[in-house]
């Protein structure tokens, strides 16, 4: 290099003087190197501690085209950040810690392509924020902390293609909060919030052809819910519809592809509308193959319509691929099979009779008064009522027949009587958090038959009587978190049999009894929260659910892998045991959880020891491995795991010596990024692992006795040449952060959408 050249590269930094790229990563950097050379077009300052972009920050460096800032520790960007920035095409702010968009942050990029802002705290986008974006093709807002969008949030962008919004907490989409996007034709909105499909809001969306609305706690799609003129595919898994409209997709005329899978669906009429349908998702539904279902099949039948999953029952259909069953053969027996939900419809339609639902003359409104109770709110139209904080010592009565969501938090009611809440039979979410509630009475809820959400997190429960959730049988969410339980209530939920996540961490269970979970009685419980108490033992037994594929058991006082407790638990897929103190881990630990676990977390659990076999069986299906912040000095062989999308080694004292020679054979081999670090010998204390030395004076085949390791015959390669310095080190790949608890806001955020009844069909009661 000309002396000229090496001035003009910053001291912290690295420069390719060809390809006019100037990488400063990993650095602490807290300001941008000033000297960074004028021409540069690349600049990646990845993993660098900037805290606040000040604006103008980049008037040094007007040519660049890709700009990387992930992990910069960045708070806030300015007004005018990068107000001179009118050539890059690409800019990675994702991993930082930014809250707010103001209104001209990216003001100045005139030509960016791509904007990666995800794993950031965005919590509001002002007005504005992406008027000068008239290029972007992809903005991604993933795994923020966004609630609710405000209409026009995104004018301006007038050529984008695909905007990323998963894994937020939106419960409310206004009705414009996406006009303007003309050219959209892909959004993700799935992992959030969202308690009803928001039909006006996609309706604006001329141009989106896949739409991924999965994992949303959805429970009705009702008529022509889905209006969206262009459509192709559309996913709609994971979520907890129990019914769909046969009218649901009707504005959907090019639609081809459904995915419904993982929901709760028992059956399904033929959808009106999509005209190409090609393949109908049912997978994981507990479908019933009777008579009820054969219009479906005859449809898919004359339609070409693939139907994939299969039945759930009766028992001689049961795990029958729906493809497969002829319609012939749904049939039903008797009346008695006909769903009962008929009945309770009557029921309503009877309460709904009452003087003051009668037909008035319209011009006279003298009984439109709302009728509310003192010190509450009620809003008629979105069917929300709301007490909260306002000094109440007993549940209030007399709210509107139609309200859906009563929010009640933060009063102190101590103690709630049996029937606290009558005439609340259309309610769907209660929130009596930070009630101060010491004691429930049997059937307090009684008469909530339409109760899906229950939220009584932060009070002072030290028991829970059985018959305390009687008569809400459709209850699927429970919060009982931030509590003094100090045994898993075990028989109460036997009520439940609709619970599918239930909340209990920071309590004071120390012990799970061999009968806490039961498939019979809560036979769709899929997750499970215990973070947070101070659990010793899990009997044998005490997990035993068919269902269940989130388990949670980090902060508690375990001393050893549950082995034996997850023997009966064939669907976990999620586990996480950090922040106990099981020091060892022994052969096998996670043998019965092998088929179905992809993701295991055992960071801070002051692990010193893991058997070479402790992670036999597990193999391509795991997807995440942390055992971070441990005493480890050996690994066992992790080569089997091929699926690897995360591994998190940090912060072990890792002997870097020949017998770790196969761990680092393979950080060689695979793609991900893996950190991890020396803490032996003392002269290599602190290195990368894959920065050290000592291996290459390692006997070819070093593997201790009985431990079978992939080993390369041939001679260790030296590291592969790395194309650019720009493409070196990605960042540490962090596993998503958990979604917010689960605690709605303000009533005004809520959706404004009213969830409609599922209505039977005459074709239904002809075959009956
Ligand atoms: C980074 O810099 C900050 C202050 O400039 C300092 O407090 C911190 O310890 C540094 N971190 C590392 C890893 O050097
Ligand atoms: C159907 O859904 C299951 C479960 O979500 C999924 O694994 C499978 O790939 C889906 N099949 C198709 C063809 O989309
Ligand atoms: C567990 O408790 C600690 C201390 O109170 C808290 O910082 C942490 O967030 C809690 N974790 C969970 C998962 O609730
Ligand atoms: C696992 O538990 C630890 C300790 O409570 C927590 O910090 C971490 O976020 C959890 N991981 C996941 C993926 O839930």
């Amino acid at each position: 290099l000309s002396t000229l050249e090496a001035k003009k590269c910053p001291k912290e930094c690295s420069c390719d003087g060809t390809q006019l790229t100037v990488a400063c990563v990993d650095k602490n950097l807290t300001e941008i190197p000033p000297s960074v050379d004028e021409i540069t077009l690349k600049l990646d300052l990845r993993n660098n501690n900037l805290q606040v972009l000040p604006r103008g920050a980049f008037t040094h460096t007007p040519y660049l085209t890709h700009l990387n800032l992930q992990r910069c520790n960045i708070i806030k960007v300015k007004e005018g950040a990068f107000r001179t920035l009118g050539r890059v095409v690409s800019l990675n702010l994702a991993h930082n810690k930014i809250d707010i968009l103001y209104q001209e942050s990216f003001d100045g990029l005139s030509s960016l392509k791509e904007l990666h802002l995800d794993h950031n705290r965005i919590e509001e986008i002002q007005p504005g924020a992406f008027t000068q974006l008239g290029f972007l093709n992809m903005l991604t807002l993933s795994h923020n902390q966004l609630v609710y969008i405000p209409n026009m949030a995104f004018q301006g962008l007038h050529n984008i293609n695909w905007l990323r919004l998963s894994h937020n907490s939106l419960n409310n989409l206004a009705p414009e909060a996406f006009a303007g996007l003309f050219t959209l034709n892909r959004l993700s909105l799935d992992h959030n919030e969202l308690q009803f499909f928001p039909t006006q809001t996609m309706t604006r969306l001329r141009e989106v052809t896949h739409l991924d609305m999965s994992h949303n706690p959805m429970i009705y799609l009702g008529e022509e819910s889905v209006s969206m003129a262009k459509l192709t595919h559309i996913y709609l898994n994971h979520m907890s519809l129990q019914d769909l409209s046969d009218q649901a997709l009707s504005g959907a005329p090019l639609l081809s592809h459904v995915d419904l899978s993982h929901n709760q669906l028992r059956y399904l009429e033929p959808l009106s509308g999509p005209k190409d349908l090609t393949s109908l998702n049912l997978t994981g539904n507990q479908i019933y193959c009777n008579c009820y279902m054969r219009p479906l099949k005859e449809w898919a039948r004359a339609g070409g319509v693939e139907l994939l999953g299969a039945c759930a029952g009766p028992p001689h259909l049961s795990d029958e691929p729906l493809q497969a069953v002829a319609p012939l053969d749904l049939r039903c027996r008797n009346r008695a099979e006909a769903p009962k939900e008929e009945e309770e419809e009557k029921e309503e339609e009877k309460e709904d009779e009452s003087p003051t639902n009668a037909p008035s003359k319209p011009t006279a409104k003298p009984k439109q008064k709302v009728k509310c109770p003192v010190n509450c709110e009620c809003n008629i139209e979105a069917q929300h009522a709301t007490c909260e904080d306002r000094g109440h010592t007993k549940v209030p009565r007399g709210f509107p027949a139609k309200t859906e969501l009563l929010d009640l938090r933060s009063n102190h009611f101590h103690h709630l009587p049996a029937s606290s809440f009558p005439g609340s039979s259309q309610v769907v979410s209660l929130h009596l958090e930070f009630c101060k509630i010491r004691e429930i009475e049997n059937g307090a809820f009684q008469g909530m038959k339409n109760l899906f959400y229950l939220y009584l997190s932060d009070n002072d429960l030290t028991f829970l009587d059985p018959r305390v959730f009687a008569g809400t049988p459709q209850l699927t969410y429970l919060h009982l978190e931030g509590n003094r339980l100090v045994q898993f209530p075990g028989s109460a939920l036997s009520l439940l049999p609709s619970l599918f996540v239930l909340h209990m961490e920071r309590n004071a269970i120390s012990k799970l009894e061999p009968t806490g979970l039961l498939s019979s009685t809560t036979p769709r419980l899929r997750e499970l929260y215990l973070s947070n108490n101070t659990i010793t033992v899990i009997a044998k037994g005490a997990l035993d659910s068919a269902t269940l594929s989130t388990l949670h058991l980090d902060s508690n006082q375990l001393t050893e892998v549950p082995t034996q407790a997850l023997s009966e638990a064939p669907s976990l897929e999620e586990l996480n045991l950090s922040q106990n103190s099981v020091r060892r881990v022994g052969p096998k630990a996670f043998q019965p959880v092998h088929q179905s676990l992809k993701r295991l977390y055992m960071d801070h659990t002051g692990m010193e020891k893991m058997s070479s076999d402790a992670l036999l069986g597990l193999g391509s299906g795991l997807r995440a491995l942390t055992v971070r912040g441990n005493q480890l000095e050996e690994l066992p062989d992790l080569s089997p795991l091929t699926g690897l999308d995360l591994i998190d080694l940090r912060d072990n004292p890792l002997l870097c010596d020949c017998p770790l020679l196969p761990l680092r054979r393979w950080m060689e081999k695979v793609s991900l990024e893996v950190i991890a670090t020396c803490g032996r010998p003392p002269e290599l204390r602190g290195q990368k692992v894959t920065d050290v030395h000592v291996f290459t004076s390692c006997p070819e085949i070093m593997s201790p006795p009985g431990e079978k390791v992939a080993v390369d015959p041939k001679p260790p390669k030296t590291k592969k040449s790395k194309p650019s310095k720009l493409s070196n080190s990605p960042g540490v790949k962090a596993w998503p952060e958990r979604a917010k608890a689960k605690v709605a806001k303000p009533a005004k955020k809520q959706p404004q959408r009213k969830p409609v009844t599922p209505k039977k069909t005459k074709n239904k009661k002809t075959l009956s």
